[in-house]
């Protein structure tokens, strides 16, 4: 099997008044693991409906490899997709489900079995081929869909929040199962999710989506410590958050006028000397300390409680008013009691100004 690339070229869909997807211009590589991560209602499924030709776009082009397939029906597109409802037959054997779209294109129950083996090798169900889907796992049964697709040879595979049906030590499983299926099989996957964890673990580029617009297409690590938006640093990631104005910006550095003080902070995409901005901070980049001291602003703050994560420990504090917190790794005891003051600094390396927009809603 061998993937294919995705383009797309100023595509859109319109439902009446309403656009649910603006005009969009993007590139999924042959053979990429490529997410689209945003909240719900944000267009990603109607993104993918475009692309699996069960929906038209009201404007733009779509191209797989080299060809043209904006006009093109589902069954004519080298695409297959699947749901968060598997819909596998129940009263089918397993391999049976695996082949059932060899069956509709004449191949003989000889070689249609043989295929069926052979692709549940590949998604690890050697030998379950005889069972009922019934019988099977939640993930397991997850794995016949995927093999399923699979069968017929499709050169971009589309999922769209296939896990989010199952549990979390599942889910968590099967991120390293899908990676794995798509690096032996070389086909270009393009999965859909609200879940920040999935994109930022399984995908080669993660595409940030926001009512219908991609705000930002990058690789994880970039996405997470190189926001373009502060919908997407607000989205991606925990982030404390003071808000202030652009003094001047030199350096690739801002300095940033706030309720606390001047602070320096990484100049972000678009950010000019005047703005309103926000300065994202992670948590783990916080720094606890017993004095001021170090470059940078610190923040006077009243310890308010500690979560035990297990492998790390979030701190919460309240800077007069603006709630903090910092993130350290659970191996030393932090002995902060409620109610006493502590230092924390915010190095301008660890801080990012970027234009004040509209934030992710805390779900
Ligand atoms: N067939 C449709 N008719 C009208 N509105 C739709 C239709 N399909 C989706 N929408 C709207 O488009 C927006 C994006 O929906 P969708 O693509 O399903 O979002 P997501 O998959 O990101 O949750 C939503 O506001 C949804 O209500
Ligand atoms: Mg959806």
């Amino acid at each position: 099997m061998r993937g294919k690339s995705v383009s797309l070229d100023s595509v859109s869909m319109r439902f009446g008044d309403f656009t649910a997807v603006q005009p969009t211009t993007l590139t999924i590589q042959a053979g990429e693991f490529f997410s689209i991560l945003g909240p719900s209602g944000c267009g990603k499924t109607t993104l993918l409906r475009m692309i699996s030709g069960f929906m038209s776009p009201t404007g733009g082009t779509i191209r797989i490899g080299d060809a043209d397939v904006t006009a093109l029906g589902p069954n004519r597109r080298p695409t297959a997709l699947i749901f968060q409802n598997l819909a596998l037959f129940p009263l089918m054997p397993v391999w049976e489900n695996v082949a059932f779209g060899l069956e509709v294109r004449g191949v003989s129950r000889r070689d249609r079995r043989e295929k069926a083996e052979e692709l549940l090798a590949l998604v690890a169900l050697d030998g379950q081929g005889d069972k009922l889907p019934t019988a099977l796992s939640g993930g397991q049964r997850q794995r016949v869909a995927i093999a399923r697709a699979l069968a017929v040879e499709p050169a971009v595979l589309l999922l769209d929040e296939p896990l989010s049906a199952l549990d979390l030590k599942l889910r968590q499983h099967m991120r390293t199962e899908l990676k794995e299926i798509q690096r032996k099989t070389g086909v270009t996957f393009l999965y859909i999710t609200h879940d920040q964890g999935e994109a930022l673990t399984m995908s080669d580029r993660v595409a940030v989506m926001r009512s219908g617009v991609v705000e930002q297409v990058g690789r994880g690590d970039d996405i997470y410590d190189n926001p373009a938006t502060s919908f997407v640093a607000s989205f991606v990631g925990e982030s404390n958050r003071l808000t202030g104005t652009v003094d001047s910006i030199s350096g690739g550095f801002a300095t940033v006028s706030t309720r606390f003080g001047t602070l320096t902070a990484r100049s972000g995409p678009g950010l000019a000397a005047g703005d309103k901005t926000i300065v994202f901070i992670r948590p783990e980049r916080t720094r606890l300390q017993d004095t001021p001291d170090g470059a940078g602003l610190a923040l006077r703050g009243t310890f308010l409680r500690r979560d035990l994560e297990g492998p790390f420990i979030n701190l919460f504090f309240d800077c007069q008013g603006t709630p903090f917190s910092a993130h350290i790794t659970n191996d030393s005891r932090h002995a902060a009691e409620t109610g006493t003051d502590h230092w924390l600094r915010i190095a301008p390396e660890d801080a990012l100004a970027l234009p004040a927009g509209a934030l992710a809603r805390d779900e």
